[in-house]
C-alpha cells in the first residue's frame, strides 16, 4: 500500500507535492469515489483517477543502459532510427522512457524506467548529480583553457557551474586529446557546448559516469536492471540536497 500522493507521482503525472493539491481540491477519485484527504493509502488494485483519467499504474521498474551512438534517447523515432527502448529485453512489459536524454553520437550511461517522480527528481538541477564525460577533442587545450572549463564557461544560456576536468592523454601528432569532464548539470549539447565556446570540436562522447552508475562490466548496447541499493541511492542524494 502506497500513499495516493506517491501513486500519483510515480505514474508521471506530477509532482507529489502538486498531487497534494490535486487531492485537496477534489479532482482525485479511488474506485469512483473523491478522495480529498491526504492520508489516504491505495493498493495496486485500487482504480485512481486524475480529472477523471485513469492512473497508468505499473510497478516501478529501472534499467541502466549502455548507449551506443547512433541511437535517440527517446521511446519512438518519427524516421525510425533506433531508439533506447530498443535495448530492453522482450519479456519487459513497463513502459519506461529515459531519463534526461544523450545526444544522437553520444554513447554511454542512461537509466531507463518508468517511475516518473524518481525521473523528475534525478533530473531536477539542485540535487547536481554528477555525470562524467570523456571526450575526444581536435587539439591539445591549454591549461589555462581547462581552468577555464573548470570555472565554469559562458555560454548562451549561462554561465556554467565549476566542473571537474583533467586531461587524461594527448596525441601531439594527430593533435587530440582525450578529456574526462564532471559536470552535474544537463544542459542539452553541454559538454559539446563548453568545448566549442574554447573553439575545438568534440569528435568522441561518452557517458562514462551517471550518479553512482558506471559502465564496468558492460559493452556498448547492454542493458542491466538496477539493483535495489542503487535506486535507494540516487533516491536519497535527490532527497538529500
Ligand atoms: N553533453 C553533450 O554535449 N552531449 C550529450 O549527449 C551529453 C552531454
Amino acid at each position: 500500500m502506497d500513499r495516493l500522493q506517491k501513486v500519483i507521482a510515480q505514474a508521471g503525472v506530477t509532482s507529489r507535492r502538486k498531487a497534494e493539491t490535486l487531492i485537496t481540491e477534489g479532482r482525485v477519485k479511488v474506485n469512483g469515489k473523491t478522495v480529498t484527504e491526504l492520508g489516504v493509502k491505495v493498493s495496486p488494485d485500487d482504480k485512481v483517477e486524475v480529472d477523471g483519467i485513469p492512473l497508468e499504474r505499473e510497478e516501478p521498474a529501472y534499467f541502466l543502459l549502455y548507449k551506443p551512438t547512433g541511437v535517440i534517447s527517446s521511446v519512438k523515432d518519427d524516421k525510425g532510427r533506433k531508439v533506447v527502448t530498443d535495448f530492453l529485453p522482450e519479456e519487459v512489459e513497463a513502459r519506461v522512457f529515459p531519463v534526461g536524454r544523450l545526444d544522437y553520437d553520444t554513447s554511454g550511461a542512461i537509466i531507463l524506467t518508468n517511475d516518473g517522480e524518481f525521473a523528475n527528481k534525478l533530473m531536477h538541477p539542485k540535487y547536481e548529480i554528477d555525470k562524467e564525460y570523456i571526450a575526444k577533442i581536435d587539439g591539445i587545450p591549454t591549461k589555462k583553457e581547462l581552468n577555464q572549463l573548470k570555472r565554469g564557461m559562458r555560454l548562451e544560456d549561462g554561465k556554467t557551474a565549476p566542473a571537474q576536468v583533467k586531461m587524461l592523454s594527448a596525441d601531439g601528432k594527430k593533435k587530440t586529446s582525450i578529456i574526462r569532464l564532471t559536470i552535474h548539470e544537463g544542459r542539452n549539447r553541454q559538454v559539446r557546448r563548453m568545448f566549442e565556446a574554447l573553439g575545438y570540436n568534440v569528435l568522441k562522447l561518452k557517458r562514462e559516469r551517471y550518479g553512482n552508475l558506471d559502465l564496468r562490466g558492460m559493452n556498448s548496447g547492454d542493458i542491466r536492471p538496477l539493483k535495489p541499493h542503487e535506486v535507494k541511492y540516487l533516491n536519497q542524494i535527490s532527497i538529500k540536497k
